[in-house]
Order: C-alpha cells, then sequence, then structure tokens
C-alpha cells in the first residue's frame, strides 16, 4: 500500500504541474464563456473590508442571491468579510461592488439576462437590464476569482455578455425514481451556477406520478406509492427556482406512459385493467381512451387544481412513445375513429391533444410536448421538445414552430462530454432560413432516470451540464473541447458549495462496497471504468427494476472520468512527442495499475459484491504490465516489433468484454500505445 500512495502523490505532482503550466497563459476559467472579454491592466484585489452595494431597481431576489455569492466568496477565500447581508439599505458609495438593474425580471421566456461586468483595480462594476441579468453576472464574478502569491483577486476585464438561447434547461425525471426534495434544490441551485434557466419536472410516468392532487387524493395514493410532492413543497421548489431565475416546467406525460394514473384510473384506460405501477422499464401499453368525455372532465379538474402550482407559462404533456396497442384493439375506439373520420392513432393522439389543449388553455397555460405532438393545426406558441433527431428539430421549425433540442443531450445514456458538447442546436451549415432559425428556443439536457438513485444522480448530471450550459448560452464558435474540459474540471468542484454530490458520493459508495478497508485501490480501478453506454446496460443479463440495487461498482463509476481522460492524452502526447516528463507520467499510471489488482483482491475478497469485476480488474494490470514493456521499447527508440503488437491483440480483445454492466474507457489507449488497428469511434446517435 505504501508504493501505492506514493505513486498516486507522484502522479498528482506530474498534473498538478501540467494543468498549472497550462493555466499560466492568460486564459479565464469561465464556463459557460461570455460573449465577449475585453482583458484590462492589474487585478482588483479582495480584502475582508470587500463590500457590494446594490441600486436602481431590482426585484427582490437579487439580494439573498448576491448575499449567498458573498458568502461563497467567503468560504472559497477564507476572508472574514465584514459585510453580513446584502439588503436593499445596501446603497453605500464607498462599496467596492456596485450592482445596478434597471427594472425588475420576470422569471419567464425570453426575458432579458444580458449583463455588463466591469472589474478595475479599484472597483467592479456589474450593469443588467434585469436583476436576472445581475444574478448571470454574479456567477462570472465567483468564477473571476483568482489568486496569486499575495492572495485573492478578479482580474481587471470588462464583459459583455448575454445568452445565445432563450431556453437552457435541464429535464429531471422523478418518476422512474423519486428524487427527494434536496435533490431538486441543489440541482437547481447547480443549474444557475452554470446560468442555465430552465427547471423541467417530469413528473409523471409508468411508475410513478409524484404530485399531491387534493381533487384525486386516491389517485395520489395509488399511482406514487407514497412518494410524491405535496403541493406546498411544489409550491416551494416554485419559489426555490425563481429566487435563482430558473423558470419551472412542470411535464405530466400523457396519452401513454400512463400506467402510474391508470392504476388509479382503470376506468379512463384505453382497455380493460385492473393496472398496477409498473417496476420495469421501456415503453408499456396502458394507454388514456381518448374517446371518453370522462378523460377530459377528469384532466379538467386535474390541471384546474395543479396548473395554479407552476406560474409558468408553459404546461409539457409529454405525448412520447404511445405505442396505439389499446387503441388499436378497442373496437368503441375504432367506431369512434371511423364515425369521426380520424384516419390513424397519430390522427387520434392529436385529436386528445387538441382536447387537451383547450383545456391548458383554459387555465392560462401554453403546450409543449415531445416531437410525437406536432401536428399542423395546433398553435404556433406550442413549443416541441425535439428528442428524436435533429430532422425533427428542423421539421418543426420550417413549420413554424417554436421547438428546443433535446436529441443528443442524452446525459443519462453516459456518453462523453464532447459528443454533447459539440450538438448545437442550430449547428453551423444548418440548413434552417435566418426566420425558422429564430424558432430554435434551446435546448435540454435530459437526466432520465431509469439507472439512477439520489445517491449518484448528480454524478450523472454533472460537471457534463456545465458544458451543455456553454453550449446554450456562449456564442456558436466555442468549441475549443480541450479547453472545454480545463474549465469543466475547473468549475465541478465547485459545484458541491450547494451539496451537489457528483464528486464526493463516489467515495462514500466505495466506502460501503469496500467494507470499512481503504478504498484507494477500488478508486484507483473505478476511476477508469464507465456504465455501459445507450440502452446496453438493460441488454447484459439482468433486468433492472425500479426496486434494483443502483450501488454496485458500475453506479459508483461516472461518465467520461477525468483519470481515464487525462491518461489518454498522455499517450497521445507521448507517441507524438516521446518527451520525457510525459514518458515518466505514463510510467506512474501504468506502474500503478500493474500493482493495484494486487491491493484490490482483499477488498474484493471481503465484498462479494465485487467479484463481478474481479476479472476486468486483473485485465487492467495485464494491459498495464504489456503497456510498460511498450512504453520502455518505445522509449529506448526500438520499435515495438510485430511479435509483441500481435501477443497483445488478444488481450485488448479480453479486456474490452463489459464485466458487471462497466467497461474499462482507456482501451483506446492501450491500443494506440501497442500500435494496433485503430477501433472505428463509436457513433453515438
Ligand atoms: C423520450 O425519450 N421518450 C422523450
Amino acid at each position: 500500500m505504501r508504493i501505492f500512495s506514493k505513486l498516486s502523490f507522484l502522479l498528482m505532482f506530474i498534473s498538478v504541474t501540467i494543468l498549472s503550466g497550462k493555466q499560466m497563459d492568460n486564459k479565464l476559467n469561465l464556463m459557460p464563456v461570455p460573449a465577449k472579454i475585453t482583458f484590462g491592466e492589474g487585478k482588483f484585489r479582495l480584502k475582508a473590508s470587500f463590500a457590494v452595494s446594490v441600486k436602481g431597481s431590482c426585484n427582490d431576489r437579487l439580494y439573498p442571491y448576491a448575499s449567498r455569492v458573498l458568502r461563497r466568496l467567503s468560504g472559497r477565500t477564507g476572508l472574514f468579510f465584514t459585510q453580513d447581508f446584502i439588503t436593499k439599505a445596501s446603497t453605500s458609495d464607498t462599496a467596492a461592488f456596485n450592482i445596478n438593474c434597471i427594472r425588475a425580471g420576470e422569471v419567464k421566456l425570453n426575458e432579458d439576462e444580458s449583463y455588463t461586468l466591469e472589474v478595475t483595480p479599484e472597483k467592479i462594476t456589474l450593469k443588467a437590464e434585469t436583476d436576472l441579468g445581475a444574478l448571470r453576472g454574479l456567477e462570472t464574478f465567483v468564477q473571476l476569482l483568482s489568486s496569486d502569491a499575495e492572495g485573492y483577486y478578479i482580474p481587471a476585464v470588462k464583459i459583455q455578455d448575454a445568452p445565445r438561447f432563450a431556453w437552457r434547461g435541464l429535464m429531471m425525471d422523478v418518476a422512474r425514481h423519486f428524487m427527494p426534495l434536496e435533490v431538486v434544490k441543489r440541482n437547481i441551485d447547480g443549474l444557475a451556477a452554470v446560468k442555465m434557466n430552465v427547471f423541467h419536472w417530469h413528473l409523471s410516468d409508468d411508475q410513478g406520478l409524484r404530485v399531491e392532487s387534493k381533487n384525486f387524493p386516491e389517485l395520489t395514493k395509488i399511482a406514487s406509492d407514497g412518494f410524491y410532492y405535496t403541493q406546498e413543497e411544489i409550491r416551494e421548489v416554485v419559489k426555490y427556482a425563481d429566487a435563482r431565475g430558473i423558470r419551472v416546467v412542470p411535464e405530466f406525460d400523457i396519452p401513454g406512459h400512463s400506467t402510474s394514473w391508470l392504476s388509479a384510473l382503470p376506468e379512463l384506460a384505453s382497455a380493460p385493467g385492473p393496472y398496477k405501477v409498473e417496476r420495469k422499464w421501456g415503453v408499456f401499453d396502458p394507454t388514456f381512451n381518448p374517446t371518453l368525455e370522462e378523460t377530459y372532465s377528469f384532466f379538467d379538474r386535474f390541471f384546474s387544481e395543479i396548473c395554479p402550482l407552476f406560474p409558468d407559462a408553459y404546461m409539457h404533456i409529454g405525448g412520447d412513445e404511445n405505442n396505439g396497442k389499446q387503441w388499436s384493439k378497442n373496437p368503441q375506439i375504432q367506431e369512434f375513429m371511423k364515425k369521426n373520420n380520424i384516419p390513424d392513432n397519430h390522427a387520434l393522439q392529436s385529436y386528445f391533444n387538441g382536447r387537451i389543449l383547450k383545456i391548458l388553455s383554459k387555465y392560462g397555460k401554453k403546450m409543449i410536448g415531445w416531437d410525437e405532438i406536432q401536428q399542423p393545426d395546433l398553435p404556433k406558441d406550442i413549443v416541441i421538445q425535439s428528442w428524436r433527431g435533429q430532422k425533427g428539430l428542423a421539421n418543426a421549425a420550417r413549420a413554424g414552430f417554436q421547438v428546443i433540442l433535446s436529441n443528443g443531450y442524452y446525459i443519462d445514456l453516459i456518453q462523453p462530454t464532447d459528443f454533447h458538447y459539440l450538438n448545437d442546436p442550430v449547428p453551423q451549415n444548418s440548413s434552417l432560413t435566418e426566420s425558422e432559425k429564430k424558432l430554435v428556443l434551446g435546448g435540454e439536457a435530459t437526466m432520465w432516470a431509469e439507472l439512477v438513485s439520489p445517491e449518484n444522480v448528480d454524478s450523472r448530471i454533472w460537471p457534463r451540464t456545465a458544458a451543455l450550459a456553454e453550449r446554450f448560452w456562449s456564442p456558436g464558435s466555442v468549441t475549443d473541447v480541450q479547453d472545454m474540459y480545463r474549465r469543466m474540471e475547473i468549475i465541478s468542484p465547485y459545484l458541491e458549495e450547494f451539496g451537489l454530490t457528483h464528486i464526493k458520493n463516489q467515495d462514500v459508495m466505495l466506502r460501503r462496497l469496500s467494507n470499512d478497508m481503504d478504498i484507494t485501490p477500488l478508486k484507483t480501478f473505478v476511476e477508469v471504468i464507465e456504465p455501459l453506454k445507450g440502452y446496453s446496460r438493460h441488454s447484459q443479463g439482468v433486468t433492472y427494476t425500479q426496486y434494483s440495487p443502483y450501488t454496485r461498482a458500475v453506479d459508483a463509476a461516472v461518465p467520461d472520468p477525468k483519470a481515464a481522460r487525462d491518461f489518454k492524452n498522455q499517450v497521445d502526447t507521448y507517441l507524438k512527442t516521446k518527451d520525457e516528463a510525459s514518458y515518466l507520467a505514463l510510467k506512474l499510471w501504468l506502474t500503478m495499475w500493474k500493482e493495484n489488482h494486487a491491493s484490490l483482491l482483499p477488498i474484493i475478497n471481503g465484498s462479494p459484491v465485487l467479484k463481478e469485476i474481479e476479472s476486468m480488474s486483473y485485465d487492467l494490470s495485464e494491459l498495464s504490465s504489456a503497456g510498460l514493456k511498450a512504453l520502455e521499447m518505445l522509449h529506448s527508440g526500438k520499435p515495438v516489433p510485430e511479435s509483441f503488437r500481435n501477443e497483445q491483440a488478444p488481450l485488448v480483445e479480453r479486456a474490452k468484454k463489459q464485466r458487471g454492466q462497466a467497461e474499462l474507457v482507456i482501451i483506446p489507449a492501450f491500443i494506440r500505445l501497442f500500435n494496433l488497428p485503430e477501433a472505428k469511434t463509436p457513433k453515438y446517435e
């Protein structure tokens, strides 16, 4: 174990040296990158006397927000600021940081979020049309915090900033796995920190309806299994989000994805019940019967009660993946279609949507839904959320609908950050006309919750969502992937200020798996594995359900792990430059992994749940052992002999195999090191 810690320490030293080298070239660590930055001369030094004053006409949400920012700054610097809370009375002319907004902002689509932040060595000025712009500017301000030998400072800059897209959101599915209030709140804080402005709350699905209905108490009781938000809690979340400049868009997914509702309301289903709240994952048949007047009187009473809880103009009706099986088999529905000249199931769903739209309009709501709701006669103020592809987005915009993109932003599918980051709602080669492009309001990351629990959900959302926030906020020309990763890793730990658990819960989970033993060897291993991507975790001999454990090595592993990325980059650098620093760093990595299996075995032996990854840990040590040999040959200037390379091919093939629904992420780096034929780059849909 001792040699092991020494190696980790040396590795850390080398990576820190490389990283700080990178930071010296006057790069800011801002994420999202602002629209315009002009560098000034000098530094504004932070001292305990630092104080904030607010002038102009702001909504009250600004004062506590600014106070929280001041506390975060104090927390990061250890400075005992003399100012306590920022209030309406904080108008001192001598305060070094002045915030000025022209008018109170409203948390609604298309509200002005622009701001100008000017830092000189003497003072800082944040000006915004609305307090919402000021909130965004405050986040830029904390991200500017820097340090040198003298202490903490803010570099002199002038930033003029405004979002590229008006709709920048995260969808959180709380139906597949219920997410307690604190999970919701800490993620809303995370969204505000990266200037996102929509929390899309997926509140119902086959596996649960998560709101309290006072009109239909039995519905809540049966359809939620007791896991729901009270109306008071919903108001609390809406208020919490508003205080951070974030809209809450609720989703009730109908007419399909509705088994939970129909378990309480079997008489409204399109086939005879009874129904039980679904426990498995997939697309299921139960669907509301769109031909019954009782269906609409139910939704009228339901929405009459639910709409007022959510002040946002939009209500999401889902509408995806209705397989129509119950409709096609029901003679009464078929008769209704014939009588009303409804040619097919899509048209029948359109009829349903039209009736729901009338109800929503009555309660002052506009409609948003997934691709499938699109039909020509819907009013043009509805929004289509495109999950099936860029084509769907283009079709919607060409048909004159407002649209947001989610295809390519399915963060539950464990794809690498750069894949999401380079997926632009309006790419440079977009074939849309200028006026069609204006209909693209933005995008949303979607956190579907089949394979997560409250314990690890943050690690699927963060830090990748920070990179997505940049895609939605920053100019489309900001596409430097290496720099995105650099900044994302710097921002990531600060997100834990809000109680987000994306970094720390890995250790929590590994401690439980390690049975009180030192987690270091397990962590070293888990840092280079990833859960299987896409939907493939569902087809590897395990049937996951709502009540499965989400606590195994695969669940502690995170998407796009940094250690694996650093190793890949190091291999690439070494192969290009053959420099001594990369050689040494690689040697350390490989030695550590070579020896890790022996350290991990005692943990595995005391923890049967880890048995499933034993052979993968062994493969990692074998690969590393061969990697060390290849490295030595390369570094002595000798070519790696063909025979050596050929010997490694079966090892690489064996190491590629999934174990415990996880896979080693660093195989491509070994393939390069061994100079084996490159695997095809996977294509993500
Ligand atoms: C969806 O992923 N079915 C919207």
